[in-house]
């Protein structure tokens, strides 16, 4: 026991332990909340714990702040790379950029080729820019990165702190509207292919056409993405908040999003609660005053929220290396601590 006792106000109803235990195939697992709440600590947490059930599990991150690189002390960027001191873990922070300019070549060389193809006299330049500068460009990049490290199908669990929260619901519902705008081009292509066919004098094989197998593959993509993201059997959300309002409004909204678009929320994870347990005759009023405003705040959480898997306390350091890790992961998983 490190000093600070795991203290729950009201009892979590279902402890991550047991959202677990109840989907027992569960092995994408996200981590989302407002910025700096301790999505990283609980991403790291839950991955050294499913690492130390045995199974072998990915902690990625596409966050371009090297955070779990400072989070397990050791250098993890740009490959996955085995976490010392825990079997079966592997941590993997992604190179953004890396990973939006492969997409930007990959997009500008398609617009290229049909521009041509489609004899239009137009300079891509504009095309290329319009399509590639823009926040939602460089958001469903890095989605799509991560589509494909879960399709690799490398590990049994993947636990990603990539908070594809913030903009989340844009691409969700970005990615309904590609599906429809993919289908009508797959539709046109085949039409136009067809005629040329069809008109054709010369009986040659017909040319390869990179922009409809490019327009098949993004399509199946799109579709594995939406097959993946809303199966609740493998997928789960955990959202966590401190007890403070603007943390705890930011995820309100982000599970009312994530019903609509039939994403599977696991539940949500209070974190940074102080301890009562440590109050004593001498406490300040400046603690006395946070600690009922976080009681507020935790009673109004349990209210909105019936799904309350873990209440963290606030530790007297910040939360970094493994066996801190470990520590954070007794609690979530409801060992004690
Ligand atoms: N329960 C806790 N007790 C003490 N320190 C904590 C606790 N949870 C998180 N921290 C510390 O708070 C800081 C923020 O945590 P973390 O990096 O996990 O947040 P984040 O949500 O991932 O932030 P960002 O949005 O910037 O990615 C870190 O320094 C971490 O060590
Ligand atoms: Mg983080």
């Amino acid at each position: 026991m490190d000093g600070v006792v795991a203290h729950t106000l009201v009892s979590p109803e279902t402890g991550m332990e047991e959202v677990f235990a109840q989907r027992p195939g569960l092995r994408h697992v996200f981590f989302g909340g407002k910025g700096g709440v301790g999505k990283t600590v609980m991403a790291g947490a839950c991955a050294s714990w499913l690492a130390e059930q045995g199974r072998r599990t990915l902690l990625a991150s596409t966050n371009p702040v090297h955070s779990l690189t400072s989070l397990l002390d050791q250098d993890v960027y740009g490959r996955a790379t085995p976490v010392r001191g825990v079997p079966n873990l592997f941590a993997y922070e992604i190179d953004t950029r890396e990973t939006i300019e492969r997409s930007k070549r990959d997009i500008s060389e398609k617009i290229r080729w049909f521009l041509k193809y489609a004899d239009i006299p137009t300079r891509a330049d504009a095309f290329v820019e319009a399509a590639t500068m823009s926040p939602a460009f460089e958001e469903s990049a890095m989605f799509e990165n991560m589509v494909n490290i879960i399709m690799e199908d490398a590990y049994e669990a993947y636990v990603f702190d990539t908070a594809p929260t913030a903009n989340a619901r844009r691409l969700l519902g970005m990615s309904r509207v590609y599906s429809l705008w993919v289908n009508k081009m797959l539709k046109s292509r085949e039409e136009a292919m067809a005629m040329r066919a069809a008109l054709s004098f010369r009986k040659k094989a017909p040319e390869k056409d990179p922009l409809l197998e490019y327009l098949v593959a993004f399509g199946n993509r799109i579709k594995n993405a939406n097959a993946l993201l809303t199966n609740a059997d493998t997928t789960a959300f955990f959202f966590v908040t401190l007890p403070e309002a603007l943390p705890i409004a930011v995820i309100r909204r982000f599970i009312g999003w994530f019903r609509d678009f039939g994403i599977p929320v696991g539940g949500v994870i209070v974190n940074g609660v102080i301890d009562r347990s440590q109050l004593t005759a001498d406490t300040s009023e400046f603690v006395l005053n946070r600690v009922a405003m976080q009681e507020r705040y935790l009673a109004e959480i349990h209210e909105t929220f019936p799904n309350v898997c873990a209440v963290v306390p606030l530790f007297e350091t910040e939360v970094r290396g493994v066996d801190m890790l470990r520590r954070v992961a007794r609690v979530l998983f409801g060992q004690g601590n």
